[in-house]
C-alpha cells in the first residue's frame, strides 16, 4: 500500500465537533508510575500509539504484567523495585524521546548493563543531556559518539543525591532526574526552567514527597526517596498537541467552525492558544474543570479573515514546544512580518523542525529568513503554492507529516505527502478525523 498521500484542494467550509486523541506526555506518564504502583491501575483513553505501544513493551520487558482492550489498560505495578532486570536486557525507546529519556532515571539503581536502544530518528537525538545528571548520581552511561543511541547504562544501588541546573527547559530531563531521585537517599533539589509539569502534577495527586516552589522563571523542585506509589485509575484527557492541527485548520479555513472536546489545557502546554490568539484567532475555551490536578476545557475555535503578525515572546516558547511548524503556517497567512527567537530546541526534535518549518513556507511560496535558533516570515494572506509541493525525507517526523498536510487544506495546491505512517507515533486517528471534516 502507498505510503503516500496527495492533496490537490482546499478543505471547504466545516462546522464540526470532534474528540481528538489522549495525550501523549500524560500517556506515557501514566505507564511509568502505574508500572511502580504496588497494585493494579487501570487507565482510560490512553493514546493508542506506538510512541505509549513502546511504554507498554518496555515495561512489559521489565517484568509487568499488562492487559490491553480496545478501551481499558490495565497494569500490575510490582511496587517501586519491581522491576526484574536480568543480563544482556535490551530496551527499545524506538521514536520516543519522552520514553528514553524517562525510563533512564527508573533504572539509575540497576546492577546489570542495560542497553537503550531506538529508531534512526531517535538515535540522532541528544542522550547527553540526561547522561550527564544521571552519571551524578552514579550511574555508568555510555553514549554512542558521545551523545546518543544506543547507549549503555549500569546504575548502582548507592545513588548520591544531586543538585541539577536544567536550562533548556526540557521536561523530559526534569522528569527523568526527579524519577532518579525517587530512587535515592538524601535530597535532590532541581532548578528547573519552565516546562511541562505533567510530572510535578501526577506526584502530588500521588502525594509523594515532591515539593515544588514556583518562581517567575524557573521552578525550584526537592525530591525525597519514595517508598511506594498507590495504584491509579485515570482517565487520559485529550492532547492539546494533536488538537492543535485543527485550531490552525480552522483559523485558516474560510467560514469554518470547530469544537475540540475534553483537551487537557495544562497551564505549561497552551502556548499555541495564547499566540494565536495574540494574532487574532478567534479561540474560546469552555467548561473548564480540573481532573486529577490537570485542567481540563473544551476549545472552540472560528476562522477569521485578518491575521495578525507577532514578535513571539521568548517566554512562550516552551508551552508551544511541540506546536511551532502550525504557528509558522499561521505566521505565514498574517499581514506582516513575524519573528521567532531563540528556538533552537526545535532542532533537537524528531527531525529538525526549525529547518522544516522554513522548508515548508518555501514551498507555499512565503519569504522567510531561518537562523540556527530563529526565523523571521513574511506573512502573505492572499499566498497560494504555484508549484507541485513534495515533502518527503524528514525523519519520518509525525508533526512534519501532519502540518504538511494542514498546509496543503488551508493554503491549496497540488501536495504529495510521504511517510503517511509517522502518524502512528502519536496520532493514529488524524487522517480519519480530516476526512470527517470533509463529509
Ligand atoms: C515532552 C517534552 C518535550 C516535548 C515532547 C514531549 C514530554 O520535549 O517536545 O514532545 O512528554 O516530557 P523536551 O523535554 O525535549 O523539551
Amino acid at each position: 500500500m502507498s505510503n503516500k498521500i496527495t492533496i490537490k484542494d482546499q478543505i471547504r467550509p466545516f462546522e464540526k465537533n470532534i474528540n481528538v486523541s489522549g495525550d501523549k506526555s500524560i500517556s506515557i506518564r501514566w505507564v511509568l508510575f502505574a508500572s511502580l504502583a504496588s497494585g493494579t491501575s487501570k487507565s482510560y483513553n490512553l493514546l493508542m500509539s506506538e510512541d505509549v505501544l513502546a511504554a507498554i513493551d518496555m515495561v512489559k520487558k521489565l517484568g509487568i504484567k499488562v492487559r490491553l482492550s480496545k478501551k481499558i489498560c490495565e497494569i500490575k505495578g510490582q511496587g517501586i523495585n519491581g522491576y526484574k532486570y536480568n543480563k544482556e536486557l535490551i530496551l527499545d525507546a524506538k521514536n520516543s524521546g519522552t520514553l528514553g529519556r524517562l525510563i533512564l532515571g527508573l533504572i539509575v539503581n540497576t546492577e546489570y548493563k542495560i542497553k537503550l536502544i531506538g529508531d534512526k530518528s531517535l538515535s540522532k537525538r541528544d542522550f547527553k543531556r540526561i547522561a550527564d545528571p544521571l552519571q551524578k548520581f552514579g550511574a555508568k552511561i555510555k553514549l554512542s559518539n558521545n551523545k546518543g543511541l544506543p547507549l549503555t547504562i549500569r546504575g548502582t544501588k548507592n545513588l548520591k543525591p544531586i543538585k541539577y541546573h536544567e536550562k533548556k527547559g526540557s521536561a523530559q530531563c526534569k522528569s527523568s532526574v526527579i524519577f532518579a531521585g525517587f530512587r535515592t537517599d538524601g535530597k535532590t533539589v532541581i532548578k528547573a526552567k519552565k516546562s511541562r509539569d505533567h510530572t510535578e502534577l501526577l506526584c502530588k495527586f500521588l502525594k509523594l514527597p515532591v515539593k515544588i516552589k514556583k518562581y517567575k522563571k524557573y521552578d525550584l523542585i526537592e525530591i525525597k526517596k519514595i517508598k511506594k506509589i498507590k495504584p491509579l485509575n485515570y482517565t487520559i484527557p485529550s492532547d492539546i498537541s494533536s488538537s492543535a492541527f485543527f485550531i490552525v485548520l480552522t483559523a485558516l479555513s474560510n467560514r469554518s467552525k470547530i469544537k475540540i472536546n475534553n483537551v487537557n489545557i495544562n497551564p505549561s502546554r497552551v502556548g499555541i492558544i495564547i499566540i494565536l490568539k495574540k494574532m487574532g484567532v478567534n479561540i474560546s475555551l469552555l467548561n473548564k474543570r480540573n481532573y486529577k490536578g490537570e485542567q481540563i476545557a473544551d476549545i472552540f475555535v472560528k476562522s477569521v479573515k485578518n491575521l495578525k503578525p507577532i514578535i513571539c515572546p521568548t517566554r512562550l516558547n516552551s508551552g508551544a514546544i511541540d506546536e511551532f511548524l502550525l504557528i509558522f503556517l499561521v505566521a505565514a497567512k498574517a499581514n506582516g512580518i513575524s519573528t521567532f527567537k531563540n528556538l533552537s530546541e526545535l532542532n533537537e526534535k524528531e527531525s529538525p523542525r526549525l529547518f522544516w518549518g522554513a522548508k515548508i513556507l518555501n514551498f507555499i511560496g512565503v519569504k522567510n529568513i531561518v537562523t540556527k535558533d530563529s526565523i523571521k516570515i513574511y506573512g502573505n494572506p492572499n499566498v497560494k503554492p504555484q508549484k507541485k509541493i513534495i515533502i518527503k525525507n524528514f525523519l519520518k517526523d509525525h508533526r512534519v507529516f501532519m502540518t504538511s498536510v494542514i498546509a496543503a487544506l488551508s493554503f491549496g495546491g497540488d501536495w504529495e505527502i510521504h511517510d503517511k505512517d509517522s502518524i502512528n507515533t502519536s496520532f493514529p486517528k488524524f487522517l480519519e478525523i480530516i476526512n470527517n471534516l470533509k463529509k
